[in-house]
């Protein structure tokens, strides 16, 4: 979605408890990354949600000083709360586009959990092009041997695996173009929501364009009927470790 109704969707949906994860998620990502740096360091969060991941690092006694920027307010409101007992963890409400940093300003480590799927242009080109130059403009922000995490929905497809994430694309735009409210049939149909997944293999040729990638953890959901019919084999979300 374009900055201005991704900023509306997020903040009337601010409540949904999908976007608190426990901190147990973040073990096996921290360790993976741990040995890497010895000392204080410097995170970025982008689209934080309710700073869960940042609140995570200083659970598992990362020390440093550590920025959640997002779109949202009333997430970022929720993010406060939720980190109130923390020190040196700060909070911008701001367009990822538009960071609130100087241009000098880099980070050992940049983390980005189920933002890029909300990346939202008139067509897929053009949403795929966002994500793109979003991961570019983070890439240039990482410090040297930092690493970028990237967490996103995926899915693999039996057949025609770009086609699915096509119809999602399309249908939901019609959805909100008619301002149909269809939550009676799917309750995260909520209405404003535009998506533009990737499916595996083609989030995997973006990073690759970054750096050495690799995935890290692959957590598959149970499908629905009706990703069944959409051919849809498997789905879920998944982790990508991207070193420079
Ligand atoms: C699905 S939530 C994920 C929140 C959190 N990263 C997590 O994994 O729980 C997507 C988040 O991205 C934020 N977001 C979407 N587009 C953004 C943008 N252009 N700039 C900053 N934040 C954005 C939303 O406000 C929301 O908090």
């Amino acid at each position: 979605m374009k900055g201005k109704s991704v900023k509306t969707f997020f903040d009337t949906h601010a409540h949904y408890s999908a976007y608190n994860k426990n901190q147990e998620y973040y073990l096996p990502i921290i360790d993976y990354f741990s040995n890497d740096f010895s000392k204080e360091i410097r995170v970025l969060d982008i689209g934080c949600g309710d700073g869960s991941f940042l609140k995570g690092l200083k659970a598992a006694n990362l020390r440093g000083d550590f920025l959640g920027v997002d779109i949202s307010f009333n997430l970022l409101r929720k993010a406060k709360t939720n980190v109130s007992d923390q020190k040196g963890i700060h909070f911008v409400v701001a367009d990822a586009f538009n960071p609130p940093f100087r241009n000098t300003e880099k980070f050992n480590l940049i983390h980005i959990d189920s933002v890029l799927h909300h990346l939202i242009d008139d067509n897929r080109k053009k949403s795929n092009r966002l994500s793109k130059d979003l991961l570019t403009i983070l890439r240039s922000k990482l410090s040297q041997n930092g690493i970028l995490i990237v967490e996103e929905m995926y899915y693999n497809s039996r057949i025609l695996p770009h086609l699915t994430s096509s119809i999602i694309f399309y249908s939901l735009k019609i959805i909100n173009r008619l301002q149909l409210d269809l939550t009676f049939f799917r309750n995260d149909l909520k209405p404003g929501l535009e998506v533009n997944f990737f499916s595996e293999d083609q989030l995997v040729n973006i990073l690759n364009e970054l750096g050495s990638v690799m995935t890290m953890q692959r957590n598959p959901s149970k499908l629905s009927k009706l990703e069944k019919v959409m051919f849809l084999r498997e789905r879920g979300h998944i982790t990508y470790f991207v070193k420079i």
